[in-house]
């Protein structure tokens, strides 16, 4: 009997490789980016001379390269260093793995040969221990180490800015921070911030001929030749380029459009399958949103869902009378309510509009859906 393995591998794909599509994966070239890494070089460069290099903040929208950059600089720096005599390190660190100071120095020390244990010890045995790592070493080689913080408004909005204070008032020790808000200096104390004093480098967003160039080398690596033309790679960056120059999103939707051209046994990418991806990605995107939110929260929703079907004008009076019909007698007050609403509306599921009702009558909120019905319906009632 035949295998049922076999038959898929069989199929046909105009894939010849997804990685590159990857949002993990680093290209040999960043076009459109020399200057920012070149400027992330010359503050390095002080390592090769073995000098600690100053602090550095990264910052630009989702998708504007940063993380790409950063480990694109990283590897140009170890491998600049590898035949000097210096004893540079770099490490990376996605704050959303690691949130506390507590965690990022551990695994510092741990990653640099000190055996420090995950928990029990306090804060200061950990800086400590990850301090004197820096005390010259018995070759009297100083070992320059270089801490890649990416999304660190993370860490900084959950721990505090010690982390900031403990790396930069340790020798031999250097930063680059990355973050996508340029108002994360907010969760920085003026104390830490006149230790601080980083270089700052700004990521653009991308526009559309730019984000087309990022597409075409890696559409090279990705799929077989002639399945994707000009027009379909023209069409995903300026797509991107109206979703403020993401070129992760870009990517998405080639790889996403490749996928339902397979899916339809064509050998070419058409313009509609990109168009097509665009909304399967935005429907995967609210489809997790609305799963991931508390039973409260999506309770709201139904009655939202409920009254959008009736073709009722949503007022938020009308709203607490269904939502209550819908959770039976489980419900939460009209206060918290309100605040669910604006939950709702920042996720971007919901909009809300004040209105007036002419002289004497006051004002009234109408709550409209900003999704689709049919995915708001699928997300809530999935079986
Ligand atoms: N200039 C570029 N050249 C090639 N690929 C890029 C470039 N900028 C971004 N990318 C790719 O786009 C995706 C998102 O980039 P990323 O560095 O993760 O953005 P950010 O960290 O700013 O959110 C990654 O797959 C990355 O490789
Ligand atoms: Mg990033």
């Amino acid at each position: 009997m035949s295998n049922i393995f076999d038959k898929l591998e069989e199929k046909e794909s105009i894939f010849k490789d997804k990685s590159p599509l990857d949002h993990r994966f680093l290209p040999e070239h960043l076009p459109h980016r020399n200057e920012q890494i070149t400027s992330i070089a010359k503050y390095w460069i002080e390592a090769l001379n073995n000098n600690t290099p100053s602090p550095i903040t990264i910052y630009g929208k989702t998708g504007t390269g940063k993380t790409a950059a950063a480990k694109f600089a990283k590897e140009q720096l170890l491998e600049a260093s590898a035949n000097k005599n210096v004893s540079i390190k770099v490490e990376y660190i996605r704050c959303t793995d690691f949130t506390t100071e507590y965690q990022v120095i551990t695994h510092l020390c741990q990653k640099l040969g000190r055996d420090v244990p995950d928990r029990g010890w306090t804060k200061a045995e950990v800086i400590k221990a990850f301090r004197d790592i820096f005390k010259k070493n018995v070759f009297g080689r100083n070992l320059i180490l270089i801490v890649i913080l990416d999304e660190v408004d993370i860490l900084l909005e959950k721990d505090g800015d010690g982390i900031l204070y403990t790396l930069t008032r340790t020798d031999n020790v250097a930063i680059l921070s990355i973050s996508n808000f340029l108002d994360f200096k907010q969760y920085i104390k003026p104390r830490v911030a006149s230790s601080l004093r980083d270089k700052e480098i700004v990521f653009p967003p991308y526009n559309a001929e730019q984000l087309a160039d990022i597409l075409q080398e890696r559409s090279k690596l990705s799929f077989v030749e002639g399945a994707v033309d000009e027009g379909v790679i023209r069409l995903c960056s300026a797509m991107a380029a109206k979703e403020e120059g993401d070129a992760r999103y870009a990517l998405d939707l080639l790889q996403t459009a490749g996928e339902i051209a397979d899916e339809k046994d064509s050998k070419i990418i058409h313009s509609s399958y990109v168009k097509e991806a665009k909304d399967r990605i935005e429907y995967n995107k609210v489809n997790e949103v609305i799963m991931t939110l508390p039973a409260q929260q999506q309770r709201v929703l139904e009655a939202i869902l409920k009254l959008t079907k009736e073709n009722e004008e949503i007022t938020s009076g009308k709203l607490f009378e269904t939502y209550e019909e819908v959770s039976k007698g489980d419900a939460v007050g009209y206060r918290r309510l309100f605040d669910f609403i604006n939950e709702l509306e920042m996720l971007g599921i919901i909009s809300t509009n004040t209105i007036s009702r002419g002289r004497g009558k006051g004002r009234t909120n109408i709550i409209k859906l900003q999704c689709d019905l049919d995915v708001l319906e699928t997300a809530l009632y999935p079986f």
